[in-house]
């Protein structure tokens, strides 16, 4: 783990609720988003919801920040050309120097009256560095929803289990390794 560029333990950084940095990014889908199918590409949305979930992230943490991780995207309905697509994003959950952001992806279809529908969800993981690109203390969120506080709760569990899945990812290569089952 990193030595944070502010590393000092008397300078403990004030609470920010979740409210202050949460933000919705609507674009309309154009021809040139579509692949081959004729519906939107999923590269694009993933685009929107990295962008979202950056301002979020940059918002939070008063500062720039980058994309560590993408977990569990998932696309539930197509988005078609001409849909007004709203990316909802939100810091769910802080550590040290990283925020997980929690992303909902919704379409309002153009030829239809109907509310907005979710068509997909994504948690991104994202590190405020300084400008030499180092890890940097982050203000702690404060969940202020029963909404956000399960979010919370949830973001803590999917953190359990990426450092859980890491190391027993590094321990096995490091025993194959030492094994000579894996060549150079
Ligand atoms: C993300 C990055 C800053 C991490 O730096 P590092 O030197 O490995 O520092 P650390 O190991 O201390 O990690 C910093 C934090 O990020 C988290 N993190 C790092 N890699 C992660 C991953 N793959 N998934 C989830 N969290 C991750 C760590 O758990 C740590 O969190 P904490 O401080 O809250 O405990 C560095 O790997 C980086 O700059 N990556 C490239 C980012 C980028 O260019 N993104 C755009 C993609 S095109």
């Amino acid at each position: 783990m990193t030595e944070l560029a502010t590393e000092n333990p008397e300078e403990e950084q004030a609470g920010k609720p979740t409210s202050v940095s949460r933000i919705t990014l609507s674009h309309i889908m154009t021809a040139v988003d579509t692949n081959l199918l004729g519906t939107v590409h999923g590269g694009v949305i993933m685009k929107l919801v990295d962008d979202a979930a950056g301002a979020v992230a940059g918002r939070h943490s008063g500062g720039p920040a980058v994309t560590a991780s993408m977990d569990e995207m998932v696309f539930l309905e197509p988005v078609r050309i001409g849909d007004l697509v709203h990316v909802r994003a939100q810091v769910n959950w802080t550590g040290r120097s990283s925020m997980e952001v929690g992303v909902r992806v919704l379409a309002e279809r153009w030829n239809e009256s109907s509310p907005a529908q979710q068509v997909g969800s994504a948690y991104l993981v994202f590190a405020a560095v300084d400008e030499q690109g180092k890890p940097r203390r982050v203000p702690q969120v404060v969940p202020e929803t029963e909404q956000d506080k399960r979010r919370y709760q949830e973001a803590q569990i999917r953190r359990t289990h990426r450092l859980a899945r890491r190391r027993a990812i590094k321990e096995l290569r490091e025993r194959r390794s030492a094994e000579g089952l894996d060549g150079a």
